[in-house]
């Protein structure tokens, strides 16, 4: 079996899940200027100290947020252990700069992880490759270090091989000591201009020790799947060990769905955030995307073939954003009742309507009315070829029918309406049976 027909059994229950929340969560929650705030501000570590002395999520339950993932309809969650900032949420036996070291003295990660899976929620574990904590992270020069500009960095040496290893073990605690993870998401690779022709010019790729990573990976969790940020190429006919099993484009929907160098398609996540911030921020705008837009937006995905993975950023007394909670309970009542239409569904034989979208799992062909239509609804091309019609939220039978005035599209398949209620202006689902 190639890498590719290895990759797709990997991620078949990813690709039935479609549906995850992500969870930025760390010592940025009490700035509340986001989760680059120490980079943005160019803050010292002395500086950023202050935010670890203090931190002590005292309402943290994430039994809670499992919860609430459940309701929304999510199938699997991803927290981060450690974001750019360094800070660990788990009780790392590599550093100090650890949530059990903080006032709050919890295994952060361990309470997420028996949570959601108590939940049956598959657990998805977040890991920041960059580091502005660890000495031996290049500073001066690096793209986004909070020290690149200060020249007292310039000739620090680093020992990039000291940090490796580090992130590596961090790695391997990870996925030893919490039992199944089923996700693994880095996070990011990229280049360093100012360092061209030094060992960090690449932030990617074997600078991380990607291959030896996988391989550890692999060995330790064998069904996780991984996403595409270690630097590799995933999609090439034979893709990279460390091109990932997924692909991952941010707050950016793919045109078609995601395909590898032969056509095939590949799995891919979009992940983006509810309110325009990763982490809790307070000092920009929440620009809420409302019920409907997010429904809009997965069904979107689901029609290309992908997941959507949204965000919640938790604030520094260990509570989702109530506006996040409000929103993804109203998804949640519509998953209830129309989740039919996006586990294990995929892009659709049929070419998009124009009054909304279809997705597709076998012979049920799900159409997704996100506008009004005049008269009897019309499924071009589909005459003669389905079973039956039904609205997916009650089962009410929508019958085939031909119209007075359908004349002039012999091709097509009519329903008549004539029923009450059968507009749900987030999004009405009916299923198509094809014959
Ligand atoms: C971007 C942000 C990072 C966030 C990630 C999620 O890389 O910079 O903070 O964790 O998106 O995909």
């Amino acid at each position: 079996m190639g890498r590719y027909e290895e990759r797709q059994k990997r991620t078949k229950w990813f690709e039935e899940a479609r549906f995850g929340m992500f969870i930025h969560w760390g010592l940025y929650a009490i700035p509340a200027r986001g989760e680059w705030v120490k980079s943005f501000e160019r803050m010292t570590t002395k500086e950023y100290d202050q935010y670890f002395e203090e931190f002590n999520p005292v309402r943290y339950n994430p039994k809670e947020w499992a919860k609430l993932a459940k309701e929304a309809g999510m199938k699997y969650a991803v927290l981060t252990t450690k974001h750019h900032d360094g800070f660990c949420l788990f009780d790392s036996q590599y550093t100090d700069y650890k949530s059990t070291n903080t006032k709050c003295g919890r295994d952060l990660v361990r309470e997420y992880v028996d949570a959601f899976r108590e939940e049956g929620i598959k657990i998805g574990l977040y890991y920041s490759l960059l580091d502005w904590h660890h000495p031996d992270y290049p500073h001066y020069g690096d793209n986004q270090h909070p020290m690149n500009e200060r020249v007292e960095y310039k000739d620090v040496k680093h020992n990039w091989v000291n940090y490796v290893e580090y992130f590596h073990n961090q790695v391997r605690e990870l996925l030893t000591n919490y039992g199944k993870i089923d996700v693994m998401w880095f996070d990011f690779s990229y280049d360093n201009h100012r360092l061209k022709g030094t060992e960090f010019e690449h932030m990617s790729g074997e600078t991380w020790g990607a291959s030896k990573l996988v391989e550890m990976i692999r060995s330790l969790q064998p069904d996780i799947v991984i996403d595409n940020r270690l630097g590799g190429d995933a999609r090439k006919e034979e893709p990279d060990e460390h091109g990932g099993d997924f692909v991952s484009p941010e707050c950016m929907m793919p045109a078609e769905g995601e395909l590898d160098a032969l056509g095939r398609p590949i799995p891919w996540e979009l992940c983006l955030t509810l309110n325009e911030n990763w982490g809790y921020a307070k000092n920009k705008p929440w620009d809420y995307k409302t019920p409907e837009n997010v429904i809009h937006m997965l069904v979107e995905c689901v029609s290309k073939g992908g997941n959507m993975l949204i965000n919640v950023g938790p604030n520094a007394k260990g509570e989702i954003p109530k506006d996040s909670i409000r929103i993804l309970k109203e998804v949640g009542e519509w998953m209830r009742v129309n989740g039919d239409s996006i586990y294990g569904c995929g892009k659709c034989e049929l070419a998009k309507p124009e009054w909304g979208r279809y997705t597709q799992n076998g012979k049920m062909i799900y159409a997704h009315i996100h506008e009004r239509r005049v008269g009897a609804f019309r499924f071009e091309g589909l005459q003669d070829k389905l079973k039956k019609v039904r609205i997916l939220e009650d089962g009410a039978e929508l019958k085939l029918c031909r119209p007075w005035n359908g004349g002039d599209f012999p091709k097509d398949a009519f329903v008549e309406l004539g029923v009450a209620g059968l507009y749900d202006e987030l999004d009405t689902v009916l299923e198509l049976e094809l014959l």
